[in-house]
């Protein structure tokens, strides 16, 4: 997150383009906050839904975790300010579709597909936009399924429709862009080619692996339905 001094690197106490002090420009975020904080728990909300209904049917939680956040103001400022927009909150509600994120991390590959369509299938949810970067990985090896939805949230003043960006991954794709994060943040200068060339080579290990992974836990999968079917599970059902 951008410490004060960078954010007051571009944003002067008070901002020459809009007139408004910064400690405005606070207590304004400060009341938008809880509208995405709202949104949040309602993505939140359906989630975990469909993973415990996954769990009753299926026996297995496509859903190993969930993470989210409302983008930090000195965030905002500073994602405004490299765009070239004016520093407003009205702008940031306007351009910025990452002000509600959740991240959600995944068991398998198909898990991320099936809670895609599953959530987005819901008919209060509106799909704003989609970025496979599974099927279509960034330069830099980078893979995750991008969504941005509309939700509805329900205030005092009626019905809002709130942007919300849902970032579904797997665990290894997370394990990958979390260090890759972290390396990128932590070097001052740029990454050097070599350290590029192998941060992309650890992603292909790590979707081989993912794919492999998935196919273990189909197999077993396909082994345990046979034996449930087998004349044993059958005998043994009768006599319960
Ligand atoms: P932002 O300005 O960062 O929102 O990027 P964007 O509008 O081009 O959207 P994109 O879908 O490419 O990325 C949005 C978010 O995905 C980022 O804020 C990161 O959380 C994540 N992300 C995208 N690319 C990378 C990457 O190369 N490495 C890692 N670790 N995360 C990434
Ligand atoms: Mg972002």
């Amino acid at each position: 997150m951008p410490d004060d001094n960078r954010v007051r690197e571009v944003y002067r106490p008070t901002d020459i383009r809009t007139g408004m002090a910064l400690e405005e420009l606070r207590r304004e975020y400060a009341q938008i906050q809880g509208v995405y904080e709202a949104a949040i728990r309602e993505i939140n909300a359906r989630l975990q839904t469909l993973d415990s209904e996954f769990s009753f049917k299926y026996m297995h939680n496509p859903i190993h975790h969930i993470e989210s956040r409302v983008k930090s103001l000195n965030s905002v400022i500073m994602k405004l300010h490299a765009m070239g927009y004016p520093i407003s909150i009205s702008c940031a509600k306007k351009t910025l579709h990452d002000i509600a994120g959740v991240r959600v991390v995944c068991r398998y590959v198909d898990d991320i597909y099936k809670i895609a369509d599953l959530l987005l299938a819901q008919d209060d949810i509106s799909l704003i936009f989609k970025k496979n970067y599974i099927e279509n990985p960034k330069p830099n090896g980078y893979r995750s399924l991008h969504i941005v939805v509309d939700v509805p949230v329900y205030m005092s003043q009626g019905k809002l429709f709130i942007p919300v960006e849902i970032q579904i991954r797997t665990v290894a794709m997370d394990f990958w862009a979390t260090l890759e994060h972290g390396i990128r943040y932590k070097s001052k200068d740029a990454v050097p080619q070599s350290i590029v060339d192998e941060l992309r080579a650890c992603a292909d290990v790590i979707t081989e692996t993912d794919y492999k992974m998935q196919k273990i836990f189909q197999a077993l999968q396909t082994v345990s339905d046979r034996e449930d079917e087998s004349p044993e599970a059958l005998v043994r059902e009768e006599g319960e």
